[in-house]
Protein backbone atom coordinates (compact mmCIF):
# COMPACT_ATOMS: atom_id res chain seq x y z
CA UNK A 1 0.00 0.00 0.00
CA UNK A 2 2.60 2.86 -0.79
CA UNK A 3 1.98 6.92 -0.43
CA UNK A 4 5.13 9.07 -1.50
CA UNK A 5 4.81 11.99 -0.03
CA UNK A 6 6.75 14.77 -2.08
CA UNK A 7 7.65 17.88 -0.13
CA UNK A 8 9.85 20.66 -0.97
CA UNK A 9 13.25 21.38 0.82
CA UNK A 10 13.64 25.30 0.81
CA UNK A 11 11.09 28.15 0.61
CA UNK A 12 9.05 26.92 -1.99
CA UNK A 13 9.62 27.54 -5.80
CA UNK A 14 12.01 23.88 -5.65
CA UNK A 15 10.09 22.77 -8.66
CA UNK A 16 7.99 20.15 -7.11
CA UNK A 17 5.59 20.60 -9.82
CA UNK A 18 7.45 19.16 -12.27
CA UNK A 19 8.73 16.08 -9.80
CA UNK A 20 5.15 15.40 -8.82
CA UNK A 21 4.27 14.95 -12.39
CA UNK A 22 6.87 12.80 -13.67
CA UNK A 23 6.32 10.26 -10.33
CA UNK A 24 2.53 10.83 -10.69
CA UNK A 25 2.35 8.69 -13.90
CA UNK A 26 1.53 5.49 -13.15
CA UNK A 27 0.25 6.73 -9.69
CA UNK A 28 -3.96 5.78 -9.26
CA UNK A 29 -3.81 9.30 -7.08
CA UNK A 30 -2.22 12.59 -6.62
CA UNK A 31 -3.83 14.52 -3.04
CA UNK A 32 -2.90 17.75 -2.59
CA UNK A 33 -2.32 18.53 1.07
CA UNK A 34 -1.71 21.77 2.04
CA UNK A 35 -1.69 25.49 1.35
CA UNK A 36 -4.25 26.59 -1.73
CA UNK A 37 -3.87 29.37 -4.27
CA UNK A 38 -1.05 30.94 -2.59
CA UNK A 39 0.57 28.07 -4.63
CA UNK A 40 1.73 28.06 -8.32
CA UNK A 41 3.16 24.41 -9.77
CA UNK A 42 4.41 24.49 -12.94
CA UNK A 43 4.32 21.65 -15.51
CA UNK A 44 5.47 21.79 -19.32
CA UNK A 45 3.12 20.66 -21.43
CA UNK A 46 4.25 19.82 -25.25
CA UNK A 47 5.96 23.31 -25.65
CA UNK A 48 3.94 25.73 -22.50
CA UNK A 49 3.75 25.46 -19.34
CA UNK A 50 0.64 25.16 -17.38
CA UNK A 51 0.43 26.11 -13.69
CA UNK A 52 -1.60 24.85 -11.10
CA UNK A 53 -2.29 26.47 -8.11
CA UNK A 54 -5.42 24.63 -5.88
CA UNK A 55 -5.73 21.48 -7.90
CA UNK A 56 -3.30 18.31 -7.46
CA UNK A 57 -0.40 18.35 -10.57
CA UNK A 58 -1.56 14.95 -11.50
CA UNK A 59 -4.60 15.97 -13.20
CA UNK A 60 -2.78 16.41 -16.04
CA UNK A 61 -2.45 12.45 -16.58
CA UNK A 62 -5.41 11.24 -17.71
CA UNK A 63 -7.00 8.08 -15.51
CA UNK A 64 -5.16 9.81 -12.68
CA UNK A 65 -7.29 10.95 -9.55
CA UNK A 66 -6.88 14.01 -8.29
CA UNK A 67 -7.62 15.04 -4.10
CA UNK A 68 -8.07 18.28 -2.54
CA UNK A 69 -7.23 17.14 1.59
CA UNK A 70 -8.93 18.67 4.75
CA UNK A 71 -5.51 20.77 5.93
CA UNK A 72 -6.00 23.24 2.36
CA UNK A 73 -7.98 26.10 1.84
CA UNK A 74 -9.91 26.44 -0.94
CA UNK A 75 -10.91 29.28 -2.85
CA UNK A 76 -14.15 28.74 -4.90
CA UNK A 77 -13.36 31.49 -7.10
CA UNK A 78 -10.17 31.05 -7.97
CA UNK A 79 -10.71 27.36 -8.37
CA UNK A 80 -13.19 28.20 -11.19
CA UNK A 81 -10.90 29.96 -13.25
CA UNK A 82 -8.42 27.06 -12.90
CA UNK A 83 -10.57 24.47 -14.35
CA UNK A 84 -11.34 26.58 -16.71
CA UNK A 85 -7.74 27.04 -17.88
CA UNK A 86 -7.40 23.03 -17.41
CA UNK A 87 -10.20 22.60 -20.17
CA UNK A 88 -8.57 25.29 -22.28
CA UNK A 89 -5.37 22.97 -22.24
CA UNK A 90 -7.18 20.00 -23.03
CA UNK A 91 -7.17 18.24 -19.93
CA UNK A 92 -10.49 16.51 -19.00
CA UNK A 93 -11.16 16.76 -15.57
CA UNK A 94 -14.31 14.63 -15.53
CA UNK A 95 -15.19 12.90 -12.21
CA UNK A 96 -11.60 12.52 -11.29
CA UNK A 97 -11.48 15.35 -8.52
CA UNK A 98 -12.60 15.13 -5.26
CA UNK A 99 -12.54 17.42 -2.74
CA UNK A 100 -12.51 16.82 1.36
CA UNK A 101 -16.25 18.13 2.11
CA UNK A 102 -13.72 19.24 5.17
CA UNK A 103 -11.76 21.61 4.04
CA UNK A 104 -11.83 25.52 4.49
CA UNK A 105 -13.54 27.73 2.31
CA UNK A 106 -11.60 31.32 0.98
CA UNK A 107 -14.11 34.20 1.94
CA UNK A 108 -13.75 37.36 -0.65
CA UNK A 109 -13.59 39.69 2.80
CA UNK A 110 -10.70 37.72 3.46
CA UNK A 111 -8.62 39.23 1.42
CA UNK A 112 -9.28 42.86 2.00
CA UNK A 113 -8.46 41.78 5.31
CA UNK A 114 -5.31 40.62 4.70
CA UNK A 115 -4.66 43.64 2.55
CA UNK A 116 -4.97 45.65 5.85
CA UNK A 117 -3.12 43.40 8.01
CA UNK A 118 -0.26 43.47 5.86
CA UNK A 119 -0.30 47.28 5.52
CA UNK A 120 -0.62 47.66 9.63
CA UNK A 121 2.93 45.71 9.22
CA UNK A 122 4.52 48.18 7.61
CA UNK A 123 8.09 47.51 6.93
CA UNK A 124 7.50 44.13 9.02
CA UNK A 125 5.16 43.40 5.96
CA UNK A 126 5.64 38.98 5.51
CA UNK A 127 4.96 39.60 2.07
CA UNK A 128 2.05 37.28 1.51
CA UNK A 129 0.97 36.27 -1.81
CA UNK A 130 -2.32 38.07 -0.70
CA UNK A 131 -4.54 35.35 -1.51
CA UNK A 132 -5.96 35.46 1.83
CA UNK A 133 -4.25 32.05 2.88
CA UNK A 134 -3.76 33.74 6.71
CA UNK A 135 -6.72 34.91 7.47
CA UNK A 136 -8.47 31.66 5.92
CA UNK A 137 -6.30 29.41 8.65
CA UNK A 138 -6.82 32.23 11.15
CA UNK A 139 -10.82 31.92 10.91
CA UNK A 140 -10.26 28.16 10.96
CA UNK A 141 -8.97 27.58 14.25
CA UNK A 142 -10.85 30.90 15.24
CA UNK A 143 -13.83 28.12 14.84
CA UNK A 144 -15.68 30.17 12.93
CA UNK A 145 -14.51 29.21 9.20
CA UNK A 146 -16.53 28.07 6.52
CA UNK A 147 -16.26 24.53 5.04
CA UNK A 148 -17.24 22.90 2.02
CA UNK A 149 -19.95 20.82 3.71
CA UNK A 150 -21.82 23.44 4.53
CA UNK A 151 -22.32 24.54 1.62
CA UNK A 152 -24.64 21.50 1.02
CA UNK A 153 -27.67 23.12 3.51
CA UNK A 154 -27.98 26.30 1.25
CA UNK A 155 -30.23 28.73 3.29
CA UNK A 156 -28.07 28.36 6.49
CA UNK A 157 -24.93 28.33 4.31
CA UNK A 158 -26.02 31.69 2.48
CA UNK A 159 -26.53 33.26 5.83
CA UNK A 160 -23.58 32.14 7.44
CA UNK A 161 -21.73 33.54 4.07
CA UNK A 162 -23.40 36.86 4.34
CA UNK A 163 -22.66 37.02 8.38
CA UNK A 164 -19.11 36.62 7.52
CA UNK A 165 -19.05 39.50 5.00
CA UNK A 166 -20.83 41.71 7.16
CA UNK A 167 -18.59 40.99 10.23
CA UNK A 168 -15.21 41.81 8.25
CA UNK A 169 -17.07 45.03 6.36
CA UNK A 170 -17.09 45.74 9.98
CA UNK A 171 -13.46 45.26 10.68
CA UNK A 172 -12.78 47.04 7.60
CA UNK A 173 -14.23 50.50 6.84
CA UNK A 174 -14.09 50.14 3.18
CA UNK A 175 -15.97 52.99 0.46
CA UNK A 176 -18.72 51.91 -0.57
CA UNK A 177 -17.87 51.15 -3.82
CA UNK A 178 -15.34 48.58 -2.32
CA UNK A 179 -17.98 46.77 0.21
CA UNK A 180 -20.56 46.93 -2.68
CA UNK A 181 -18.03 44.64 -4.51
CA UNK A 182 -16.84 42.46 -2.21
CA UNK A 183 -20.54 41.82 -1.37
CA UNK A 184 -20.90 40.87 -5.11
CA UNK A 185 -17.83 38.65 -5.24
CA UNK A 186 -19.61 36.99 -1.61
CA UNK A 187 -22.62 36.53 -3.97
CA UNK A 188 -20.28 34.62 -6.50
CA UNK A 189 -18.41 32.53 -4.06
CA UNK A 190 -22.24 31.57 -2.56
CA UNK A 191 -23.06 30.00 -5.93
CA UNK A 192 -19.72 28.32 -6.95
CA UNK A 193 -19.76 26.76 -3.73
CA UNK A 194 -22.82 25.36 -3.72
CA UNK A 195 -21.47 24.11 -7.23
CA UNK A 196 -18.50 22.59 -5.47
CA UNK A 197 -20.97 20.43 -3.42
CA UNK A 198 -21.17 17.86 -5.79
CA UNK A 199 -17.38 17.25 -5.99
CA UNK A 200 -17.08 17.30 -1.76
CA UNK A 201 -16.31 13.80 -0.24
CA UNK A 202 -14.31 11.61 2.33
CA UNK A 203 -10.73 12.16 1.02
CA UNK A 204 -9.55 9.53 3.88
CA UNK A 205 -11.97 6.36 3.12
CA UNK A 206 -11.56 7.28 -0.70
CA UNK A 207 -7.70 7.03 -0.29
CA UNK A 208 -7.27 4.05 2.20
CA UNK A 209 -9.67 2.26 -0.26
CA UNK A 210 -7.19 2.88 -3.20
CA UNK A 211 -4.39 1.79 -0.39
CA UNK A 212 -6.26 -1.45 0.27
CA UNK A 213 -6.82 -1.99 -3.52
CA UNK A 214 -2.90 -1.83 -3.85
CA UNK A 215 -2.97 1.79 -5.80
CA UNK A 216 -0.59 4.33 -5.35
CA UNK A 217 -0.60 7.61 -4.07
CA UNK A 218 0.92 10.81 -4.36
CA UNK A 219 0.76 13.03 -1.55
CA UNK A 220 1.60 16.72 -3.10
CA UNK A 221 3.12 19.29 -0.70
CA UNK A 222 2.88 23.25 -1.32
CA UNK A 223 5.01 26.05 -0.48
CA UNK A 224 8.36 24.65 1.34
CA UNK A 225 9.83 23.44 5.06
CA UNK A 226 11.16 27.20 6.19
CA UNK A 227 7.80 28.44 5.20
CA UNK A 228 6.07 25.74 7.45
CA UNK A 229 4.33 27.62 10.47
CA UNK A 230 5.85 25.36 13.26
CA UNK A 231 8.88 24.53 11.48
CA UNK A 232 10.02 27.41 9.19
CA UNK A 233 11.40 30.97 9.47
CA UNK A 234 8.52 32.36 11.36
CA UNK A 235 6.92 34.87 11.07
CA UNK A 236 8.16 34.94 7.83
CA UNK A 237 5.79 31.80 7.01
CA UNK A 238 2.62 30.73 5.40
CA UNK A 239 0.14 29.04 7.36
CA UNK A 240 -0.34 25.69 6.05
CA UNK A 241 1.54 22.90 7.47
CA UNK A 242 4.42 22.23 4.54
CA UNK A 243 6.21 19.27 6.03
CA UNK A 244 5.50 15.61 5.09
CA UNK A 245 3.91 15.00 8.22
CA UNK A 246 0.70 17.38 7.40
CA UNK A 247 0.43 14.98 4.92
CA UNK A 248 -0.78 12.39 7.16
CA UNK A 249 -3.15 14.99 9.08
CA UNK A 250 -4.44 16.71 5.92
CA UNK A 251 -5.88 13.24 3.99
CA UNK A 252 -6.52 11.42 6.67
CA UNK A 253 -4.33 8.60 6.43
CA UNK A 254 -2.16 6.98 9.22
CA UNK A 255 1.43 7.43 9.44
CA UNK A 256 2.03 3.81 9.00
CA UNK A 257 0.65 4.13 5.18
CA UNK A 258 3.27 6.79 3.89
CA UNK A 259 5.98 4.43 2.89
CA UNK A 260 8.59 7.14 1.40
CA UNK A 261 9.15 10.70 1.59
CA UNK A 262 10.90 12.87 -1.36
CA UNK A 263 12.66 15.93 -0.74
CA UNK A 264 13.07 18.58 -3.68
CA UNK A 265 15.39 20.70 -3.31
CA UNK A 266 16.81 23.50 -5.85
CA UNK A 267 20.28 23.69 -6.81
CA UNK A 268 20.88 26.76 -5.16
CA UNK A 269 18.09 28.85 -2.62
CA UNK A 270 15.73 31.50 -3.45
CA UNK A 271 12.69 33.32 -1.71
CA UNK A 272 9.98 35.32 -2.22
CA UNK A 273 9.07 37.66 0.48
CA UNK A 274 10.39 38.70 3.58
CA UNK A 275 12.33 36.83 5.94
CA UNK A 276 16.29 35.36 6.83
CA UNK A 277 18.00 33.87 4.16
CA UNK A 278 21.34 33.90 5.26
CA UNK A 279 22.67 32.33 1.75
CA UNK A 280 21.42 35.72 -0.44
CA UNK A 281 23.39 37.07 -3.17
CA UNK A 282 22.41 40.89 -3.21
CA UNK A 283 24.61 41.00 -6.06
CA UNK A 284 25.17 40.59 -9.78
CA UNK A 285 25.55 37.02 -9.16
CA UNK A 286 22.02 36.94 -7.54
CA UNK A 287 20.73 38.91 -10.18
CA UNK A 288 22.34 36.44 -12.62
CA UNK A 289 20.84 33.20 -10.49
CA UNK A 290 17.23 35.18 -10.96
CA UNK A 291 17.53 35.68 -14.83
CA UNK A 292 18.89 32.53 -15.68
CA UNK A 293 16.04 30.31 -13.75
CA UNK A 294 13.70 32.70 -14.74
CA UNK A 295 13.17 33.32 -11.05
CA UNK A 296 9.78 35.02 -10.89
CA UNK A 297 6.62 33.94 -8.69
CA UNK A 298 4.56 31.49 -10.25
CA UNK A 299 1.09 32.78 -8.76
CA UNK A 300 2.36 36.57 -8.36
CA UNK A 301 4.90 37.54 -10.69
CA UNK A 302 7.11 38.64 -7.59
CA UNK A 303 10.75 39.06 -8.81
CA UNK A 304 12.32 36.04 -5.94
CA UNK A 305 15.51 37.05 -3.40
CA UNK A 306 18.23 34.02 -4.78
CA UNK A 307 21.57 32.59 -3.04
CA UNK A 308 23.93 30.30 -2.98
CA UNK A 309 22.78 26.74 -1.65
CA UNK A 310 22.45 26.12 2.12
CA UNK A 311 23.60 23.14 3.47
CA UNK A 312 22.59 23.59 6.75
CA UNK A 313 19.10 24.59 6.19
CA UNK A 314 18.61 21.31 3.85
CA UNK A 315 20.24 18.69 6.60
CA UNK A 316 17.58 20.44 9.13
CA UNK A 317 14.92 20.49 6.44
CA UNK A 318 15.50 16.88 5.74
CA UNK A 319 16.02 15.69 9.06
CA UNK A 320 12.41 17.24 9.91
CA UNK A 321 10.67 15.59 6.52
CA UNK A 322 12.57 12.14 7.02
CA UNK A 323 13.41 12.44 3.52
CA UNK A 324 14.44 8.77 1.83
CA UNK A 325 15.77 10.36 -1.23
CA UNK A 326 16.08 14.30 -2.78
CA UNK A 327 15.43 15.01 -6.40
CA UNK A 328 17.60 17.98 -7.48
CA UNK A 329 16.30 20.88 -9.62
CA UNK A 330 17.52 23.51 -12.02
CA UNK A 331 21.54 22.17 -11.79
CA UNK A 332 20.94 23.44 -14.99
CA UNK A 333 20.98 27.33 -14.02
CA UNK A 334 24.34 26.44 -12.14
CA UNK A 335 26.15 26.20 -15.54
CA UNK A 336 29.38 29.15 -16.25
CA UNK A 337 29.28 29.86 -12.06
CA UNK A 338 32.40 29.42 -11.26
CA UNK A 339 33.40 28.80 -8.48
CA UNK A 340 29.98 27.44 -7.28
CA UNK A 341 29.52 28.32 -2.70
CA UNK A 342 28.02 26.38 -0.43
CA UNK A 343 26.75 26.98 2.85
CA UNK A 344 28.36 23.95 5.39
CA UNK A 345 27.90 26.01 8.81
CA UNK A 346 26.86 29.04 10.76
CA UNK A 347 28.81 31.76 12.45
CA UNK A 348 26.94 34.29 14.91
CA UNK A 349 28.94 36.68 15.91
CA UNK A 350 32.50 35.61 15.76
CA UNK A 351 32.68 33.67 19.33
CA UNK A 352 29.69 31.66 18.73
CA UNK A 353 29.75 28.52 16.19
CA UNK A 354 26.57 27.99 15.50
CA UNK A 355 26.07 23.83 13.69
CA UNK A 356 22.16 23.96 14.05
CA UNK A 357 19.99 25.30 11.94
CA UNK A 358 17.89 27.90 13.37
CA UNK A 359 15.05 29.87 12.82
CA UNK A 360 14.02 32.15 14.94
CA UNK A 361 15.25 36.06 15.23
CA UNK A 362 18.71 35.05 15.45
CA UNK A 363 18.77 33.54 12.02
CA UNK A 364 19.15 36.70 10.43
CA UNK A 365 21.96 37.98 12.51
CA UNK A 366 23.91 34.61 11.35
CA UNK A 367 26.92 34.39 9.24
CA UNK A 368 27.22 31.91 6.81
CA UNK A 369 30.54 29.89 6.48
CA UNK A 370 31.20 28.59 2.99
CA UNK A 371 32.83 26.20 0.86
CA UNK A 372 33.71 26.92 -2.71
CA UNK A 373 33.38 24.23 -5.71
CA UNK A 374 34.45 24.26 -8.89
CA UNK A 375 31.87 24.81 -11.51
CA UNK A 376 31.69 23.95 -14.96
CA UNK A 377 31.24 25.71 -17.82
CA UNK A 378 29.33 23.29 -20.87
CA UNK A 379 25.63 24.11 -21.24
CA UNK A 380 23.85 20.93 -19.35
CA UNK A 381 20.31 21.70 -20.29
CA UNK A 382 18.72 17.81 -21.29
CA UNK A 383 21.42 15.67 -19.69
CA UNK A 384 19.93 12.68 -19.31
CA UNK A 385 22.74 10.52 -18.01
CA UNK A 386 24.50 10.99 -14.73
CA UNK A 387 27.82 10.15 -16.85
CA UNK A 388 27.20 13.13 -19.36
CA UNK A 389 27.78 15.27 -16.74
CA UNK A 390 31.14 17.01 -16.12
CA UNK A 391 32.83 16.06 -13.37
CA UNK A 392 32.25 19.59 -11.33
CA UNK A 393 28.52 18.56 -11.58
CA UNK A 394 29.01 15.58 -10.33
CA UNK A 395 30.81 16.18 -7.43
CA UNK A 396 28.27 19.07 -6.21
CA UNK A 397 25.43 16.56 -6.36
CA UNK A 398 27.69 14.10 -4.55
CA UNK A 399 28.82 17.10 -1.95
CA UNK A 400 25.08 18.00 -1.40
CA UNK A 401 24.49 14.15 -1.06
CA UNK A 402 27.33 14.07 2.01
CA UNK A 403 25.59 17.20 3.25
CA UNK A 404 22.72 16.17 3.71
CA UNK A 405 23.38 12.31 4.23
CA UNK A 406 20.49 11.87 1.56
CA UNK A 407 21.16 10.05 -1.81
CA UNK A 408 19.97 12.39 -4.98
CA UNK A 409 18.16 9.78 -7.21
CA UNK A 410 16.89 12.28 -9.90
CA UNK A 411 18.39 15.31 -10.99
CA UNK A 412 16.57 17.91 -12.99
CA UNK A 413 18.16 19.88 -16.08
CA UNK A 414 15.53 21.27 -17.83
CA UNK A 415 12.21 22.20 -17.78
CA UNK A 416 10.70 19.36 -19.83
CA UNK A 417 9.42 16.55 -18.59
CA UNK A 418 12.51 13.97 -20.14
CA UNK A 419 14.78 16.87 -18.99
CA UNK A 420 15.76 14.46 -15.90
CA UNK A 421 18.45 12.26 -14.89
CA UNK A 422 17.96 9.20 -12.80
CA UNK A 423 20.45 7.79 -10.35
CA UNK A 424 19.93 4.08 -9.39
CA UNK A 425 19.11 3.56 -5.51
P1 LIG B 1 1.04 33.34 2.16
O1 LIG B 1 1.17 31.87 1.99
O2 LIG B 1 0.38 34.02 0.99
O3 LIG B 1 0.41 33.70 3.47
O4 LIG B 1 2.52 33.98 2.21
C1 LIG B 1 3.41 33.76 3.31
C2 LIG B 1 4.83 33.62 2.80
O5 LIG B 1 4.96 32.42 2.06
C3 LIG B 1 5.28 34.74 1.86
O6 LIG B 1 6.66 34.97 2.05
C4 LIG B 1 5.05 34.15 0.49
O7 LIG B 1 5.87 34.73 -0.51
C5 LIG B 1 5.43 32.70 0.75
N1 LIG B 1 4.79 31.76 -0.16
C6 LIG B 1 3.51 31.35 -0.15
N2 LIG B 1 3.28 30.46 -1.12
C7 LIG B 1 4.44 30.28 -1.76
C8 LIG B 1 4.85 29.44 -2.85
O8 LIG B 1 4.09 28.65 -3.42
N3 LIG B 1 6.17 29.55 -3.22
C9 LIG B 1 7.04 30.36 -2.57
N4 LIG B 1 6.70 31.15 -1.56
C10 LIG B 1 5.41 31.11 -1.16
Amino acid sequence: MPTTVVVGLQWGDEGKGKMVHNLSESATAVARFSGGANAGHTVRLGDSDLVLHQVPTGLVHPGVRAFVGTGCVLDPIALSEELQSLAEAGINVGDRLRISSKVHLVHPVYRALEEMEEKKRGGGAIGTTLRAIGPTYVEKFSRRGIRLEDAACESAFREAVRAQTERGLDILDLPADRCSEIRRRSELFTDLSLDLVELAGDVSLDLMEILENGGLVMAEGAQGTLLDPDHGTYPYVTCGSCVSGAASISLGIGPASIDEVVGVVKAYCSRVGAGPFPTELKDETGDMLREKGHEYGATTGRPRRCGWLDGVLLRYASRLNGCHWLALTMLDVLSGFDPLRVCTRYELDPESDVPLFETGKRLGKHRPVFEDLPGWEDDIAGTTSWDDLPEQARRYVLRIEELVGVPVRAISTGPAQNDLIWRSA
